[in-house]
């Protein structure tokens, strides 16, 4: 093997190794819970995106909301402490799920991606994901179904 085919198969391997640890750290933070439906709202605990690690108190970037009512679950991103953005997981093509990895969405069934505000990134899919309103009240997230 010459110095450039060396590089070639570890350059290939290193991406490998990149992909497989993106991969999997964005399924390590995923956190998954079911809501509270309350009239048109989907509830969920406000310390859901809390993560204490060495005593410091760190946010998830985004949960995951499910209730056995809704046929897709719901992505909240958090932007900030009082700013949420809540996408319904359904893509916008053909009306597949959506898998979550970090910032994006992503759509096993042909390829779209949409991004955490809900654009598309990537079709066949060319419309945004649906986006929910979220309020914040007294430590409670309430997603608005309606
Ligand atoms: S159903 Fe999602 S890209 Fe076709």
């Amino acid at each position: 093997m010459n110095r450039i085919e060396f590089l070639k198969t570890c350059g290939f391997g290193c991406l490998g190794l990149i992909g497989t640890a993106s991969l999997l750290e964005s399924c390590a933070g995923a956190k998954y819970l079911n809501g509270t439906l309350t009239d048109s709202f989907l509830e969920i605990p406000f310390d859901a995106f809390e993560v204490t690690k060495k005593e410091k108190k760190k946010f998830r970037k985004y949960v995951i909301v499910q209730h056995d009512e809704l046929k897709y679950p719901i992505c909240v991103y958090r932007q900030s402490a009082s700013e949420y953005w809540a996408l319904l997981m359904k893509c916008t093509h053909q009306g597949t799920e959506l898998q979550v990895f970090g910032d994006r969405l992503q759509c096993p069934g042909h390829g779209s991606e949409f991004t955490k505000t809900g654009e598309v990134i990537k079709g066949p899919a060319d419309t945004a994901l649906r986006t929910l309103h979220v309020l914040v009240e007294k430590r409670i997230l309430k997603i608005d179904l309606t």
